[in-house]
């Protein structure tokens, strides 16, 4: 089969003429939500969604962020997809900043940046053929051939074409993760946003879909930034992993020195609550998984371990 993407420039904003540099810039980004009144004529309080986040996204990399639920990770992901308005702070697009720029002004970045969610049924219109929920974004930007493209999608996520004329609720949850992956990767985008992308699927499909997305983004050369309360499935996909919790980083540097030599204590509770990929991936529960770290990390039963594991988070 053709490659979709090899008549793709690989030179990143080939247009014009910028980069080199990294793909995200983030410096002191802030997202805060008012909370209801307490009192009826005081201002009402405000949570910090984000709170003071800086780093940087390089292009080819496989960007994970993993924190317990809660601790800012959705929020994070939206604002680098221009889904959300930051509150304070900088985010630069292939060094174009994205805070603070009108809808009508982030056509560079929706070109370039797709997302898939954690509910793939809650992300795909029911109403829709996958042949149209596949086309959708590539008559959006007048792709031409947008149906070959739609074959050729299905097929590079394992579905079978012949399936294009069917409806969402007739394929199972790895199936409608599948179809959402192919619908985010039609307009070959260079950047892939994904929350909890497994987080909602059978553990069963869990390793098929994370090996589908590890193929993909080598096979089509994105940069992928990818979210999950679940360090093992971090881990397994991405090179570079950053904690967060509170809205805030706690600790960030290359997957396997984070997984090996955790500097920070959070750090090393997360790693000592997830025995093993394989256990994760098995449907052991919370409690088996806390008991597991407990007798490995000599009995620290954090509500934060718990949480980690929590396989509703985020719904
Ligand atoms: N639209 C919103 N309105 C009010 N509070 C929100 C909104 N979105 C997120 N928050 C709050 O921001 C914090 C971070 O949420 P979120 O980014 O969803 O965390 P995570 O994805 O890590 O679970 C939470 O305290 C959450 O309640
Ligand atoms: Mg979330």
């Amino acid at each position: 089969m053709a490659d979709p993407m090899a008549d793709r420039s690989r030179v990143p904003d080939a247009d014009t003429g910028v980069d080199a540099g990294p793909v995200y810039e983030v410096a002191g980004l802030e997202r805060s939500f008012p909370q209801p009144r307490t009192r009826l004529l005081a201002p009402s309080p405000r949570i910090a969604a984000l709170a003071g986040v800086s780093f940087e996204v390089r292009a080819g990399q496989r960007f994970g962020i993993v924190g317990e639920s809660g601790s800012g990770k959705s929020t994070l992901l939206r604002c680098l997809g221009g889904l959300e308005p930051a509150t304070a702070g900088s985010i630069r697009f292939r060094g174009r900043e994205i805070v603070g720029k009108r809808e009508r002004r982030l056509g560079f970045l929706r070109r370039d940046v797709q997302l898939v969610f954690q509910d793939p049924m809650a992300s795909l219109d029911p109403r829709m053929r996958v042949r149209h929920i596949v086309r959708e974004p590539l008559v959006a930007q007048g792709t031409p051939g947008a149906d070959a493209r739609v074959a050729e999608m299905l097929e590079a996520v394992g579905l079978d074409p012949a399936a294009a004329g069917r409806f969402p609720h007739q394929f199972s949850g790895g199936q409608r993760q599948r179809i959402a992956i192919a619908r985010a990767l039609a307009v070959r985008p260079s950047v892939l946003l994904a929350d909890e992308p497994v987080s909602a699927l059978d553990v069963s499909v869990r390793a098929q879909i994370l090996n589908l997305l590890a193929d993909l983004v080598q096979r089509f050369e994105l940069t992928l930034v990818f979210v999950s309360h679940d360090l093992s499935v971090v881990r397994h996909v991405c090179d570079t992993i950053t904690v967060m919790r509170d809205g805030g980083i706690v600790e960030s540097g290359p997957a396997e020195q984070l997984w090996e030599r955790p500097r920070q204590p959070y750090t090393r509770q997360l790693v000592a609550a997830v025995p093993t990929l394989r256990r994760a991936l098995s449907g052991a529960g919370p409690a088996e998984l806390v008991r597991d770290a407990a007798a490995t990390a000599g009995g620290d039963r954090s509500a934060a371990a718990d949480e980690a594991h929590d396989p509703k988070d985020g719904r």
